[in-house]
């Protein structure tokens, strides 16, 4: 018998382990991926005592089933109670959920408060009856960059489960929405996945992995969640599944009746119908549809656009009733991106507005499976600094937060970076306004965001190697004066600055401060 020497043995034996536990628990020295090494966490635990997060505004249409659970962090049980609520709604004192039907056009300024053991809190609401949905970015989950054609009406569950038990939705996340792969495909390896793409009144069939839709929404709702699903105009989806073409109205009809809260509306086979006609009024068609239609239901539906910025979208996807529209190709193919997809997102600033939001895509940190190969989750490999700066855009972009990982793996240091309540109010701000880019010398930028109360969200980025310091004049956002600043990420005051704010910043990283009016 060979002897094996006590190094390899010791080498056998940390093999056996590491096949054994998820690679956030390896140990120093063996492997550790770049975002667990530098891991620091920013964002301050929750306190105890309840902390009511959420939007200032939220759109309604008169008429439609309203569900809104409110988030709030701090220790359950917790004691909801709602003052000036409009009759026809009802809320659920212990779960802060409120459902009913939204009354008739109008503002209606509701007072929320909570209070636990340890303390309470009020935050101002208000609801907006009328035409407008989305008044701020939809904020939730999409399973496309963990599960792809993986997905299972459980892992929805999962992930719904999930959203609530990490803390998620007390910071205001509420979508949970299917991608692609629910429906029939033609051909596909996974048999469960096969089968007629509709019935015999033309009506859209599940596969296998999706035996009850109703359920489902249910499901998610019962936790005052919402619920959201993917098609295309064209015949078949990117992934290769049933497509709305020709059968529009009807599957709109099914997704309502199914209780759908948001459609993700995907170009992709499209492309064969429109042939060679690259016009406006091509482009538009599918989209013009499906808006009317959407509008028609008696259903609250979020209209997402997923054309990847043909057209200028920015420019049209307001007027076909869309509220998000997707302003460039898939990110999970450009994750080393991040910053250009950003920058170039910005450029659209004019047309971000309540109701009508640029979206460069996912929030794609924790595990994640790799979009080329469509791969099962893996710990991100981006640097830590970089995820504080990925979530720092978005937030000042206004973009739609949707987080797009295994939310079975949600570790601490993504939760951090998901769930830090007043970098989210950046983003929530009733404004609606995406930040300003000013370009600094070399790799370092500042992106500068007013807020509906006066005062100013800015971050200081670093693109460099290097850590590098980064400054904002008061001049260049029109201050003067001294000025109250607020660490966002840590939650800290720092003081009254005069004429500048100057910050070390991490190479790739941020530093995201709000400055007092
Ligand atoms: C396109 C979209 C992605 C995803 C896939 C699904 O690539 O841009 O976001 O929905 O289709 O097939």
């Amino acid at each position: 018998m060979k002897i094996v020497s006590i190094k390899s043995m010791i080498a056998i034996m940390a093999l056996i382990y590491l096949s054994f536990v998820p690679v956030s628990t390896y140990c120093a020295g063996i492997e550790i991926s770049p975002s667990e090494a530098t891991n620091e966490i920013y964002t301050p635990a929750p306190k105890p005592q309840p902390r009511i997060n959420g939007p200032l505004v939220y759109g309604c249409r008169p008429g439609n089933p309203f569900l809104y659970r409110i988030p709030c962090q701090g220790v359950r049980p917790i004691q909801f109670t709602v003052k000036g609520l409009p009759s026809e709604l009802k809320l659920d004192p212990s779960t802060g959920i409120i459902t009913g039907k939204v009354p008739q056009k109008g503002e209606y300024e509701v007072l929320i408060m909570a209070q636990n053991s340890k303390g309470k809190d009020k935050r101002k609401f208000k609801i907006v009856a009328g035409d407008k949905l989305a008044l701020t970015p939809p904020m939730g989950w999409n399973h496309w960059y963990a599960h792809y054609d993986r997905i299972t009406d459980k892992m929805m569950r999962e992930a719904a489960d999930v959203m609530i038990s990490s803390g998620m939705a007390d910071v205001g996340y509420s979508y949970v929405n299917i991608d692609d792969c629910w429906m029939n495909s033609p051909k596909h390896n996974d048999p469960m996945r096969v089968g007629p793409l509709r019935d015999d009144k033309g009506n859209i069939q599940t596969n296998s992995y999706f035996p009850d839709m109703n359920g489902l929404t249910n499901y998610i709702h019962n936790k005052g969640l919402k619920a959201g699903i993917y098609t295309s105009p064209g015949t078949l989806t990117c992934g290769g599944f049933t497509g709305a073409y020709q059968h529009e109205k009807q599957d709109a009809l099914q997704f309502a009746s199914w209780g759908f809260d948001f459609l993700k509306y995907d170009w992709c086979s499209y492309g064969k119908i429109a042939g060679k006609d690259k016009s406006l009024e091509a482009y538009q068609k599918p989209y013009i549809l499906m808006g009317n239609i959407l509008k028609s239901l008696d259903r609250d539906v979020v209209y997402n656009l997923c054309q990847y910025g043909m057209g200028d979208v920015w420019k049209w996807g307001a007027e076909v009733e869309a509220q998000c529209w997707r302003t460039s190709g898939d990110l999970g193919f450009e994750l080393d991106r991040i910053f250009d997809v950003a920058l170039r997102n910005s450029e659209f600033r004019q047309y971000s507005k309540p109701g009508a939001w640029n979206d460069p895509d996912y929030i794609q940190i924790g595990w994640i499976g790799n979009a080329n190969k469509m791969g099962i989750p893996e710990l991100t490999p981006m640097p830590a600094a970089m995820q504080y700066a990925y979530m720092s855009l978005w937030c000042l972009m206004a973009s739609p937060l949707i987080y797009s990982g295994d939310m079975s793996k949600l570790d601490e240091f993504t939760l951090n970076i998901l769930c830090n309540p007043e970098v989210i109010e950046v983003n929530q701000d009733p404004n609606g306004e995406c930040g300003l880019v000013i370009k600094q010398p070399n790799d370092q930028f500042i992106m500068v965001k007013n807020l509906s109360d006066g005062s100013k969200a800015v971050g200081l980025f670093n693109r460099g190697k290097n850590t590098a310091e980064v400054a904002v004049n008061w001049a260049e956002i029109q201050l003067s004066g001294k000025h109250s600043v607020r660490d966002l990420w840590h939650q800290k005051d720092l003081g009254a600055y005069k004429e500048k704010f100057t910050a070390q910043v991490p190479s790739q990283g941020v530093v995201m401060i709000k400055i007092g009016k």
